[in-house]
Order: C-alpha cells, then sequence, then structure tokens
C-alpha cells in the first residue's frame, strides 16, 4: 500500500485528492469519521444540506434536486474528485441524479451496507430501521435480496429529529427507540422471521448506536454503512497512486485532518453538535446558499 508519509504530498508529489462528502445533516459525520480513520491524508470538504433537511419525509423528485445541487457544490466549487454520498435517502433515490449531475465517482451507502449485512448475518433474515423514503424505496430489501438475505424494514421517522437535536442519550430517544424495536420485532416474528442482524439504514443512527445495543434482543448484531462505506472508499484510492494509508490496529486518525464544512443553515450548531459527532473540531463552518 502506498504510504505518503505525513506531509500532505505523496511521495509521487501529487496532491491529495478532495472527497466531497454530503448529508442532510449531522449523520453523515459518521461516515465522515470513518473516511478520516482510513484516508487520513485526503481532503475532505463536508456539507450538511441542513435548511432542506428532513430528506426522508420527501419525494424522490425533491430529494434528487437537493442531492444533484449539493453533490454539484461539492464537485464545482470544492473540487471534490470523488463524492461519498453519506446519506441512505439520497444513495437510495437519487444515486442516478447525482451520477448524472456531476463527472466524478459517486459512492452511496446502501451496496455497502447490504454487503456488511450478508457478512454479519447467519440467519439470512435481516432487519432494516430508516427513514421513510428509504423504506417506501425499498431499496435495501432490494440489495439485500440480491445477496440472499430476507429484509424486513420499518420506517423510524422520529429518529432523526432527535438526533438534529442532540438528544443522542436522553430517555425520551431510548423509548421511542424501544417502541420502534418491538414493533419491528414483532412483525418480524408474525412473518416468521428469525432475524439475527439489524441494519442502521439511515446515517444518523450510528449516533444512537448505544441505546439502540441496549434495546435489541440479545445476540442480535447491529451493522451501519458508514464503515463498509469506507472501506470501499479505501479500495478506490488504493486503484491508484494514492495518497491515502489506513491506520494500524488501535491507531486514531492523525490529530488534524484537511476538512472543511459546510452547512446550509444553522452553522453555530453545526459547530456545537458536529465536533461531538465527529469526535474531533470541525472548525469554523462556512455557510452555503442553494437555494429553495
Ligand atoms: N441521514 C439521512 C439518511 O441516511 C437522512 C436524514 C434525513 O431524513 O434527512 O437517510
Amino acid at each position: 500500500m502506498n504510504n505518503p508519509g505525513n506531509n500532505p504530498e505523496n511521495k509521487t508529489g501529487a496532491t491529495p485528492p478532495t472527497i466531497g462528502v454530503f448529508d442532510s445533516g449531522f449523520g453523515g459525520l459518521t461516515v465522515l469519521r470513518a473516511l478520516i480513520q482510513r484516508l487520513p491524508r485526503a481532503r475532505f470538504a463536508f456539507l450538511g444540506d441542513t435548511a432542506r433537511l428532513p430528506y426522508g419525509s420527501k419525494s424522490r423528485r425533491t430529494i434528487a434536486r437537493y442531492a444533484a445541487e449539493s453533490a454539484q457544490f461539492l464537485v464545482n466549487e470544492q473540487d471534490a474528485e470523488f463524492l461519498v454520498i453519506a446519506c441512505n435517502t439520497a444513495s437510495a433515490l437519487a444515486l442516478d441524479a447525482i451520477q448524472d449531475a456531476v463527472p466524478v465517482p459517486v459512492l452511496g451507502v446502501i451496496e455497502p451496507g447490504a454487503e456488511a449485512a450478508w457478512a454479519a448475518s447467519r440467519a439470512g433474515d435481516v432487519l432494516v430501521i430508516a427513514t421513510d423514503a428509504t423504506v417506501q424505496s425499498h431499496a435495501y430489501a432490494a440489495a439485500c435480496r440480491a445477496r440472499g438475505l430476507r429484509a424486513l424494514e420499518k420506517a423510524c421517522p422520529l429518529l432523526v429529529p432527535l438526533v438534529e437535536e442532540g438528544w443522542t442519550a436522553h430517555a425520551v430517544t431510548a423509548e421511542v427507540i424501544r417502541i420502534y424495536l418491538e414493533e419491528l420485532n414483532a412483525e418480524a416474528a408474525a412473518q416468521g422471521m428469525k432475524p439475527d442482524t439489524l441494519v442502521l439504514g439511515c446515517t444518523h443512527y450510528p449516533l444512537l448506536r448505544p441505546l439502540i445495543e441496549r434495546a435489541v434482543p440479545a445476540g442480535m448484531r447491529v451493522i451501519d454503512s458508514a464503515e463498509a462505506a469506507a472501506e470501499a472508499a479505501l479500495r478506490h484510492f488504493n486503484g491508484r497512486a494514492a495518497p491515502a494509508a489506513a491506520p494500524s490496529a488501535g491507531q486514531d486518525a492523525p490529530p488534524e485532518p484537511q476538512l472543511r464544512c459546510f452547512a446550509t443553515d444553522s452553522v453555530e450548531k453545526f459547530e456545537r453538535l458536529g465536533s461531538r459527532f465527529l469526535n474531533r473540531p470541525v472548525g469554523k463552518v462556512e455557510l452555503v446558499d442553494l437555494g429553495g
């Protein structure tokens, strides 16, 4: 593997790539965190389309327009040469529209998530929690079916606003999660399923992982697509003279990744909560106007 050392330029003198990462809000920071760990010497531009969040309750047409505009901002104005769509909703409903809108490779999170579910499940029965729009698209069910898995999907629309409020350890959030999962497990039992894996099909949900792990039946594997998506991005950059190096076991990312964060609204809130969710300072968040 190519190791560029600590210099932001690698041994060949090539400039590190800029990777654009995009979500409707803070959830995508879970994917960014995993990317920084694996590609610590890349440059990152993260956009949270906080003015237009939530995407998960909107139509395919609207999600596709918002996502394409966000992608174009990252590519045209931040010179991103690779895009990670750190949003299951945009990945499920707008991946084609995004690919048509920008001339760079685009990685979504659904396929890596389904792949991780396939690797984790022994029973072949999988539960998926996601936004309304993702569930309606049945993108996870299709991606799981393609791998021989049976998937039961459930929309959990209250969870994104709770995360955006910063209530990631709140008793109210724990109770909401308990009710959603109880309903989902009852439905699975009624269908004769024996699920052993729960997919967090929204990038906001890993921020609730401790509460979710407490609420699932004993032995159920909880997986999110952030790690799997970051592995896929790592493979992409290993395929050429990549300036990235994976950290060795137990080692965290270097202290100062090259990161610029943008939001379409609420930059102060992004600065406050973003640093907590990313586990490192997000720095000064820049306000962007992408229109209505
Ligand atoms: N984080 C996004 C996802 O992964 C959805 C949040 C929203 O509804 O905007 O689906």
